[in-house]
């Protein structure tokens, strides 16, 4: 048996696993002593990134994984599954706690609070061959870490992440939610990403936070300013060479399900934690394996029709850059990693209180 106070802590610290822009669309409720649910929701209605939900359900997993660690501290083995006949768009999920006088406490606990996306320029230091080899066994059976260090291969992918860029920078669905999730002037944000940990300088964060009061305004400056060529150069060229290298995590069983892109997050969740553990630092690279599912589900993208062709047109390079790597299977996560300091600025949580499900809603 486990007491309330018990599942609060683990809770408590579940609630710091990563979702997509710190959205955390998660919120939960204690059934009984030994049943947790877990009230998922995903972000597709606002946010351009969230293809399908699928980026929401990855983090869904990311928080059951955290959750199922957590709970190791305890001397609790957790295990859920998705409640039949939830919808995709508001997931439920049944955690059950069973005691375990076996069951040690897992080593990732304590990377759980201090692990962190950083975005700026890490060092370009080699893995060690320990450590690639501990991170290609970290997300388990059925998935593929590929590591690529080379400066030819950051040099692509640095290539890659500068033509997505300027799709992230001129799509206006884009600029929507990038309006929404950025706390302005922020050094931590319990909600958002706060502009301080965004990976520009003090001045591009100045000038990004007045360009950004307007479409109309962030379009003439992209236009006739050159204005995307700062913030790409500062958050995606720049640091995909700056870093030890990128991994993707890739899955052998092409995933369709909400069920299969939850276990991803989980496998997501067990390759950062076990970074954190070993000293290295990671940030997604999500948005080019995103814009790929738009294109090779011919789903439009934009009103504009010219980021509708530039995301076909990155898809052919997506393809084009992973395509001999396609016996490892489909990729679902893509990151660049390596050592660094600790970044100062960060994404903090919303209270756990505020993360209860009210009873009975
Ligand atoms: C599925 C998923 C996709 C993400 N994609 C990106 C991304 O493309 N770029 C990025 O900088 N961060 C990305 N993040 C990181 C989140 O923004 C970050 O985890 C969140 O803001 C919380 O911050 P923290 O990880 O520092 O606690 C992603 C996280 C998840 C779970």
């Amino acid at each position: 048996m486990s007491d309330r106070d018990t599942l609060l802590k683990i809770l408590d610290l579940a609630r710091w696993a990563p979702s997509g822009d710190n959205t955390q669309p998660w919120r939960f409720e204690i059934v009984g002593d030994n049943h947790i649910a877990i009230h998922g929701h995903d972000t597709r209605e606002w946010c351009v990134y969230d293809f399908e939900g699928r980026p929401s359900f990855m983090a869904h997993g990311a928080l059951l994984e955290t959750l199922r660690i957590a709970a190791t501290a305890y001397k609790l083995h957790a295990s859920w599954s998705h409640r039949a006949g939830t919808p995709d768009t508001a997931p439920i999920y049944d955690v059950h706690l069973e005691n375990d006088s076996n069951l040690k406490p897992d080593p990732l606990i304590s990377s759980i609070e201090t692990r962190t996306v950083q975005r700026r320029r890490m060092q370009t230091t080699p893995l060690t061959s320990n450590q690639r080899e501990i991170l290609r066994a970290a997300p388990g059976p059925g998935y593929n870490v590929e590591v690529t260090e080379s400066f030819a291969d950051r040099r692509k992918i640095a290539g890659l992440l500068w033509n997505n860029a300027h799709i992230r920078l001129t799509c206006p669905e884009a600029y929507q939610v990038h309006k929404q999730v950025i706390e302005w002037g922020a050094r931590f944000s319990e909600d958002r990403i706060p502009s301080q940990a965004v990976g520009v300088d003090p001045m591009t964060e100045r000038l990004m936070h007045w360009v950004m009061q307007s479409w109309e305004r962030l379009n003439f400056f992209n236009q006739y300013l050159f204005g995307t060529i700062a913030p790409r150069i500062q958050l995606d060229y720049l640091p995909a060479i700056f870093c030890a290298g990128h991994l993707f995590i890739r899955v052998e069983k092409t995933p369709q399900t909400l069920i299969d892109f939850v276990a991803a997050g989980c496998a997501m969740q067990r390759v950062w934690l076990t970074c954190t553990a070993q000293g290295l630092y990671l940030q997604p690279e999500m948005t080019p394996i995103i814009f790929n599912w738009y294109a090779s589900t011919e789903t439009v993208v934009s009103r504009l029709k010219s980021v509708n062709q530039e995301v076909k047109k990155l898809a052919t390079l997506f393809n084009s850059l992973t395509s001999d790597s396609k016996p490892l299977g489909h990729p679902v996560f893509l990151c660049r990693v390596g050592n660094s300091t600790e970044p100062n600025s960060r994404s903090k949580r919303l209270a756990l209180k505020d993360l209860m499900q009210p009873i009975n809603s």
